[in-house]
C-alpha cells in the first residue's frame, strides 16, 4: 500500500485509545522492517504519531486533536553525557538542544532522583512541574518517554498538548511500547 496510507487512522473503526495505539504499533513495525536508521525510522514515527492524535475522537481522548508537538530528542553524538538535541518532529520549531536533568525531557532521560535511570514522566500541567522548558508557549500539558536500546538511554518521545490533563496511563502504555519499539529497531 502507498506509504502515506499509513497514516489513515480510521475514526469509525478505532473504539478505544489502545486499539489505536496498536494500530499504530502495528503500522510502525511494517515501516522498520526492512529499515534501521533511527532519522528515517523516528520522522515517520513523529508522522504517525501527529496523525493519531489529530484523529482521535474526542469521545476516545479529549486531548488529542489539542496536540501541538510530537516527536524526539536524542543524545546529542557530540556531548552524549551532557545533553539531548532535536530529532524529527511535527509542529512548531523547537528547541535544539536541552541539557540532561533539565526540563521534562532532559528529566526524564536520567529521572527525577538524578540517579540516572530513566522514567515516564506524565505532567499534567507544564507549570506545576519546575523547571518546564516552553519551546512551544501553547503547551499546557506533556509526556515524555525514554527510549532503550540495550538497556540504555538513546532518545526520548516528547508529545505536548495544548490542553491541561492531556495524557492518561494509556498513553504512557501505548507510548512505552512505541519506546520499545523503537528502541531496538534502530541502529544508533
Ligand atoms: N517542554 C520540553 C521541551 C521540549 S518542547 O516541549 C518540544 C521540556 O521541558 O523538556
Amino acid at each position: 500500500m502507498p506509504h502515506a496510507d499509513y497514516s489513515h487512522f480510521t475514526k469509525n473503526g478505532v473504539q478505544t485509545k489502545a486499539a489505536a495505539y496498536q494500530q499504530l504499533y502495528e503500522s510502525l513495525t511494517s515501516l522498520v522492517e526492512d529499515q534501521r536508521n533511527w532519522v528515517c525510522n523516528l520522522a515517520n514515527a513523529a508522522s504517525l504519531l501527529w496523525h493519531l492524535y489529530h484523529s482521535l475522537p474526542s469521545d476516545i481522548s479529549s486531548g488529542g486533536s489539542a496536540v501541538n508537538w510530537a516527536g524526539f530528542y536524542v543524545l546529542d553524538p557530540s556531548a552524549p553525557e551532557k545533553q539531548l538535541i532535536l530529532g524529527p518532529f511535527m509542529g512548531k520549531v523547537a528547541c535544539q538542544t536541552i541539557t540532561l536533568g533539565k526540563g521534562v525531557c532532559g528529566t526524564a532521560a536520567v529521572g527525577r532522583d538524578g540517579s540516572g535511570k530513566a522514567e515516564t514522566l506524565l505532567v499534567k500541567d507544564v507549570e506545576a512541574f519546575p523547571g518546564h522548558i516552553a519551546c512551544d508557549g501553547d503547551s499546557r500539558s506533556e509526556i515524555v518517554v525514554p527510549m532503550r536500546a540495550n538497556e540504555k538511554v538513546v532518545g526520548v518521545i516528547d508529545i505536548d498538548c495544548a490542553e491541561l490533563n492531556g495524557f492518561d496511563e494509556e498513553d504512557q502504555r501505548g507510548l512505552e511500547a512505541i519506546a520499545d519499539l523503537l528502541g531496538r529497531s534502530c541502529d544508533w
